[in-house]
């Protein structure tokens, strides 16, 4: 299996929407940052699938090196 590759090295500020569905790029191959775009074929890597349960603003993170995906936990800032 691949490593999970830094997209960049910090996190997306994204707008969720209440009930809507969202893969979250584990893999860091995405062009689509920070959603899968299909890029992690072959991998062995797969994006986390989330249901957003209200709408608000959300931190994802960029690195991939996240403890808590597909959330920023701060360790992009010891990278
Ligand atoms: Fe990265 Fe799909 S492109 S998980
Ligand atoms: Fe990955 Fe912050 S961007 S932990």
């Amino acid at each position: 299996m691949a490593e999970p590759i830094p997209a960049q090295k910090a996190p997306y500020r994204v707008e969720l929407e209440q009930g809507r569905t969202y893969a979250w790029c584990r893999c860091g191959r995405s062009a689509k940052q920070p959603f899968c775009d299909g890029s992690h074929s072959g991998t062995g890597l797969a994006p986390d699938v989330f249901k957003a349960e209200e709408s608000r603003t959300v931190f994802l993170c960029g690195c991939k090196q996240t403890g808590e995906p597909p959330f920023c936990d701060g360790t992009h800032s010891s990278l």
